[in-house]
């Protein structure tokens, strides 16, 4: 089994789009280390579209590293990234062409596969580009996915079609280890609000082995790089990061780690956090809330030592106050039991709630705990 916990890595397309260069990884791996993100549990190293030249060799058919950006090949990039322990991903199409008009592995499905292997590649992002008329989708993913398999190297399949053709109800049966199920994100609140609200009612399919993947995180880019826009604020980051860790979601960085401030690298560290997102189980948040304003969420989740992940988020543009009535998740009043939570975000430590719990959350920010029962 290759996956049984949400990919955690780093991704270049965010930030850099094309302007990507065998410096630009190697000097990404060195932050990764430096950082602590090894240390915290993240792995994968990506590059996405833009790699390669234009157009195939023409003797061989294969693809080929664009020389400017990569002199030395991508077998030396892959050594540089595993010499520190990480693992090394990269980017193709199912397509003609790449969605930034690259060459795709259409058709060239088994052969790509074969030199991606030869290369140490460990994980291929597959997006759904220039995709020739009259060809079903899923099927061109049950053909990647068989190619990678028989390439004879563990590669972790993550297929991009944002959602397409129900990807949900057949993705996993193609080998694909996570999927993404969304257009592309933006570096501002209502990009990462409308991503999680399109998903919330379909967490129910993403489980270990094969996840939904909500998109890279935006986290810590303040408005710089390609989908850079507005750029958000911290209380809008911290809630984006934990939306992902209640989704069992991929945690994959978009921001240039090389320049990552402390706010970010201790929240995208946060243990807690992280534990939520690689628990076992991946089940689904239940959701409740305020009924008359539904920009107040309230998450619940079951995690598999027999405690809860407990989130409330403020998605409206003023500060308010947020409830959970533990009933709504199942712990009737009757039942005998008080809630003790720990609040993993600020500095509240430990308190017991019985019934429910109110909370004060800023506008766009969060407060999250992890929760147990006590029997009164
Ligand atoms: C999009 C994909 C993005 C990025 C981009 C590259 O289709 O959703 O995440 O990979 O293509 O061109």
């Amino acid at each position: 089994m290759l996956v049984n916990r949400p990919p955690m890595g780093w991704n270049t397309w965010n930030t850099f789009g094309k302007d990507i260069s065998d410096s630009l990884i190697r000097e990404s791996t060195d932050a990764f280390l430096d950082l602590g993100l090894k240390d915290a549990g993240y792995q994968y190293i990506v590059i996405d579209d833009c790699w390669s030249r234009r157009t195939r060799d023409p003797e061989t058919d294969r693809l080929v590293p664009e020389p400017e950006k990569f002199p030395y090949g991508m077998k030396s990039l892959a050594d540089y990234i595993h010499e520190r322990g990480l693992k090394f991903g990269m980017y193709s199409c199912a397509g003609q062409r790449t969605c930034a008009d690259y060459p795709g592995s259409f058709d060239h499905e088994f052969l790509d596969a074969e030199t991606f292997a030869s290369w140490g590649v460990d994980y291929l992002k597959y997006d759904f580009c220039y995709k020739p008329q009259g060809v079903e989708g899923p099927w061109l993913y049950r053909r990647m996915g068989m190619a990678l398999r028989a390439s004879g190297r563990d590669i972790l399949f993550s297929a991009c079609n944002w959602g397409s053709d129900d990807v949900w109800s057949w993705i996993r049966s193609t080998g694909a280890h996570m999927y993404r199920s969304t257009g592309d994100i933006m570096d501002n609140a209502e990009s990462y609000r409308k991503i999680v609200k399109s998903q919330l009612p379909k967490l129910g399919t993403s489980a270990p082995q094969c996840y939904n993947d909500i998109d890279m995180l935006t986290v810590g880019m303040y408005g710089k790089g390609l989908v850079g826009t507005t750029g958000c604020g911290d209380a809008d980051y911290r809630s984006q990061f934990a939306l992902w860790c209640f989704f069992s979601a991929p945690l994959m960085l978009g921001c240039d780690i090389r320049h990552m401030n402390e706010t970010t690298r201790s929240l995208v560290t946060n243990r807690d956090l992280i534990r939520i997102n690689q628990d076992l189980e991946a089940r689904p948040p239940m959701k409740s809330g305020r009924p008359w304003n539904e920009n107040f969420w309230t998450l619940f989740k079951h995690l598999d030592d027999g405690t809860y992940a407990l989130g409330f988020f403020n998605m409206d543009e003023k500060d308010g106050e947020t409830y959970a009535n533990f009933s709504d998740f199942g712990l009737p009043n009757h039942a005998g039991y008080d809630v003790t939570v720990r609040d993993i975000l600020g500095d509240e430590g430990e308190q017991t709630y019985r019934e429910y719990m109110r909370v004060k959350v800023p506008a766009h920010d969060c407060k999250v705990y992890i929760a147990k029962l006590v029997k009164r």
